[in-house]
């Protein structure tokens, strides 16, 4: 397959290559893990080693690898035309299709799409549409934007500054002025003793009141947020927590966004993140990405309402923001075979069915092992968090440096996990199938058994 044996790779990625999010010399060491192929849930190594997959990707190959009906949907397109732009009053027919057929799959009422190369660009974009949109109304002030600790919005400047990941803050002089955060709704870290669910999900949410008061809702544009924040380690939101938090930005006049970029696409079971029945809103902006192409090809978007569409279409004259990649070809037709994928085989419907129940009830059953407690699910997106003591709720000194030893045994027993702080998250491929979704158990079994080991416990 390749003229390299594994080690001249591993040099080769160390001397040349520089990875996303990851300490060079720490990488070095442990020795860069090359994958060569992937089929299915599976992906290979070239070591030999077959592992189920059960991040997809980034939690964005969601129909899993090696779909034909997308390759071809590439090639195809790529012989026809693979690239024009859309500046300069032209388009090209895919991104007008998959535009239409956007609007086609969304609830009624959102018909509008800019398209990007990535989730964080589409998160820059947005930011300049929702101060754009304030500016047309006549509100110049309001230009903040409001986002949550422990968030993921992206890498860029803006939406890294919007992410709530203090790490990332640390290293970069952001975030920029006019974004500002309130605490994220994790119960298990803001719950006071006590509390009822519903209680805390009417708390989480007053903290947007109490930030929108002290800022001052004229000065605001959006609250921007993840329906699930699967970055921040599968964080799932209290019932209650979404729809309140819709109430205050109605009251406020403030634009709701939803960062759909990981919910979307079947990943919480429905077409968007934001129509899940525990989230249940209906955004004025929505940001999507990822599994739009199934991540065969870069592909991002914001979603506007039509009230926010109607607004910048109509009165807003030229819009002086693009990419000369906005709207690919290529991209473009690999998003509408992932959206035909998805409609010929019903993925949903087996979703709600029977893949997101059983996954449910297979993943939960992790709460006994004496590493962990919450395992818990939210459509095909679950976490659970790493204790040194559970009965005592006691994390670990360092609990990084825990989570990412139990990832390293997770790859060494042939699954794949992520790690996030004190918590450990996965996003299997939706075409996940129970005897799959039993092996990817059994090997995260294994690969907790490993690290307790390890721990020394
Ligand atoms: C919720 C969310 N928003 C934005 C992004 C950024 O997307 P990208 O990596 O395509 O820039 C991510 C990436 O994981 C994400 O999870």
């Amino acid at each position: 397959m390749t003229q390299w044996d594994t080690a001249t790779l591993r040099q080769m990625d160390f001397d040349h290559y520089l990875h996303p999010f990851s300490d060079m010399q720490d990488l070095k060491q442990v020795g860069t893990r090359i994958i060569v192929k992937g089929e299915g849930c599976y992906i290979w190594d070239s070591e030999g080693n077959k592992i189920l997959d059960s991040m997809s990707g980034m939690s964005c190959v969601n129909m899993g690898y090696s779909q034909p009906a997308l390759i071809d949907a590439a090639n195809a397109q790529f012989a026809q035309l693979p690239f024009y732009t859309s500046f300069f009053k032209t388009a090209t027919l895919p991104a007008i299709e998959l535009a239409t057929l956007l609007a086609e799959i969304a609830p009624a009422g959102y018909e509008r799409v800019f398209f990007t190369n990535s989730g964080s660009e589409a998160n820059d974009t947005m930011i300049r549409m929702v101060r754009r949109y304030w500016d047309i109304m006549g509100k110049p002030n309001k230009k903040t934007i409001i986002t949550r600790w422990n968030a993921y919005h992206g890498s860029t400047i803006a939406a890294a500054s919007m992410s709530g990941m203090v790490s990332m803050h640390d290293k970069g002089w952001i975030p920029i002025p006019g974004i500002v955060h309130i605490d994220q709704p994790y119960q298990l870290e803001h719950g006071l003793p006590g509390e009822s669910e519903t209680d805390f999900a009417l708390r989480a949410a007053s903290w947007l009141e109490d930030k929108i008061k002290a800022i001052g809702p004229d000065n605001i544009a959006a609250f921007v947020g993840e329906p699930a924040q699967m970055a921040g380690g599968a964080v799932i939101p209290p019932p209650g927590y979404w729809q309140k938090i819709q109430e205050i930005c109605r009251r406020y006049d403030i634009l709701l966004v939803s960062d759909d970029v990981i919910c979307s696409f079947g990943r919480l079971g429905k077409w968007f993140g934001f129509q899940h029945p525990r989230i249940d809103i209906q955004p004025d902006l929505v940001v999507v990405a990822k599994a739009m192409t199934n991540a065969y090809f870069p592909l991002a978007g914001v979603i506007l309402s039509q009230g926010v569409g109607d607004v910048l279409v109509n009165q807003g004259g030229t819009f002086n923001h693009g990419f000369t990649y906005t709207g690919h070809p290529v991209a473009a037709a690999v998003g509408m075979a992932t959206i035909r994928l998805m409609q010929q085989t019903n993925i949903l419907e087996t979703l709600e069915s029977t893949t997101i129940p059983y996954f449910n009830q297979a993943f939960k059953q992790l709460s006994d092992h004496p590493l962990i407690d919450h395992a818990e699910t939210l459509g095909m997106m679950a976490g659970f968090v790493l204790y040194q003591d559970k009965a005592k709720k006691i994390h670990f000194p360092d609990p990084q440096k825990i989570a990412v030893m139990c990832q390293q045994l997770c790859y060494q027993h042939g699954v794949v996990m992520r790690p996030a702080g004190t918590r450990m998250a996965c996003a299997p491929p939706l075409i996940i199938n129970e005897a799959q979704i039993d092996e990817m158990i059994v090997k995260i079994r294994h690969a907790l058994d490993a690290t307790l080991k390890a721990a020394n416990l």
